[in-house]
């Protein structure tokens, strides 16, 4: 096989036999084929685009040129669930223990990354204590035992779309469909899913920030899932403003914590009553997602969900009490209102520029080097069609400098304010299943 009949065969918008994907992964994983052959195909791909054989074949390939994680001695069907971005999502600290608290086994690889603030495991060491160096066989005996752990990144997983990424990064070749559904799922499928649950955001502060294009990614991962023998469901989610009210590592602990009580923000609480009732229903747990509904609604009200919390956080070294006392999490030295220089209807609270906000002031990381500052961020007071009065809060800003000047005015930039009465958003915008 050569490289070059391969390219000028998806130039002509011709398909690639399973064989053939295979040896352009294959070969460009173990460098045999170069970046300036691999730039042409990509850009090939994204003007020709791939149907769903092929995506199904990338998708195994790409899980193929790497190690995957056998989770086959954890009793039961794992659910993975995957967001695509967003800022101040706080659903995974909520999902996990609220699903595991049902039976659904939750066996958490996560890394640390970079964002607006750090990624889940940034976020649950604000727990003093709290670890994830823990070995294979530790992770595996908790999960059995709890339903949930969470352990770091290790392993060399998915290499052939590490390489692709960074290289469709500089090619601009990003924005393609099949690409971006078959790197997402590739990932997944290595880190041991049996079923897969779908978060994909939509709106400012989103990777997807149309609707129609939302769609389009949404039903190309559900394909590629249902294809390779993965269940998958997906569901389309407003990101036009944060997700909750609190941005920030601690903060959100704090308030993962309020929305396992059934004292969380809405539209937080209906979000992960919606991913749970499907992850609940794809782990069997119930037989319909209105009966996962249910379920997951009972075990916020008896504590159950909140005790299996304190178990996970205690099982990696945590100091569970912060659960009942959250002023033993991380504290910043300042706290400042923001105060509505008018009074109306807050009509935007941009995204991602409110999250570019919480980084300003430690909560995220810039580069991989960068420390996080686990105490600081941003709780909204205000939501997209709430009414506010001249001088009432808008936002707490939680910060270890004195001076915030540069977070206020880009708070005050990004949160606006009409004189006209203004709807909430939609949240959950469409179900694909
Ligand atoms: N996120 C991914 O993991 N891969 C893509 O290709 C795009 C976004
Ligand atoms: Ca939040």
């Amino acid at each position: 096989m050569r490289m070059v009949d391969l390219i000028e065969k998806k130039r002509d918008g011709q398909e690639l036999s399973t064989d053939e994907i295979k040896f352009i992964i294959e070969g460009y994983t173990n460098n045999t084929i170069p970046d300036y052959q691999i730039s042409a195909l990509t850009m090939a791909i994204f003007f020709q685009g791939m149907n769903e054989r092929e995506r199904a074949d990338l998708t195994m390939a790409m899980v193929h040129s790497g190690d995957t994680i056998d989770l086959s001695g954890i009793q039961g069907i794992k659910v993975d669930k995957h967001s695509t971005g967003g800022v101040g999502d706080t659903t995974t600290l909520v999902l996990g223990p609220l699903v595991a608290s049902l039976g659904v086994p939750v066996a958490k690889m996560s890394g640390r990354g970079l964002g607006h603030t750090g990624g889940t495991i940034d976020k649950l060491e604000s727990v003093s204590g709290f670890h994830v160096e823990i070995e294979n066989d530790e992770f595996i005996r908790l999960v059995n035992e709890n339903k949930i752990a969470v352990i770091g990144q290790s392993g060399n997983l998915t290499p052939a779309d590490k390489k692709l990424y960074a290289l469709r990064d500089v090619t601009a070749t990003v924005d393609s469909i099949p690409l971006i559904a078959s790197s997402i799922m590739s990932k997944k499928i290595a880190a041991g899913a049996d079923a897969i649950c779908l978060d994909v955001k939509t709106g400012s502060g989103a990777f997807m920030k149309t609707l129609d294009d939302a769609r389009e990614l949404a039903k190309a991962m559900v394909n590629i899932g249902n294809n390779v023998g993965r269940k998958t469901m997906a569901i389309i989610s407003d990101m036009s403003q944060p997700l909750g009210f609190a941005i920030g590592n601690a903060l959100e602990v704090k308030e993962a914590v309020d929305t396992l009580r059934g004292h969380g923000p809405e539209d937080l609480t209906e979000l992960c009553l919606t991913l749970g009732s499907y992850m609940v229903y794809l782990g069997g747990k119930a037989s319909s997602t209105d009966e996962a509904r249910e379920k997951l609604k009972e075990v916020i009200a008896n504590g159950k969900a909140l005790e299996t919390f304190k178990t996970f956080l205690q099982s990696q070294g945590g100091d569970a009490s912060v659960v009942d006392d959250p002023s033993k999490l991380p504290q910043a030295e300042y706290q400042v209102e923001l105060p509505s220089l008018e009074d109306g209807y807050i009509s935007e609270i941009v995204a991602d520029e409110i999250g570019t906000a919480a980084m300003m002031l430690g909560a995220g990381r810039a580069t991989k080097e960068s420390e996080i500052d686990l105490a600081v961020g941003l709780v909204l007071q205000k939501k997209i069609g709430d009414q506010v009065k001249k001088g009432e809060s808008l936002v707490t800003i939680y910060s270890n400098q004195e001076n915030i000047d540069e977070v206020k005015e880009k708070l005050y930039q990004n949160i606006k304010i009409s004189s006209q009465k203004v709807a909430a958003p939609k949240l959950i915008q469409e179900e694909i299943t």
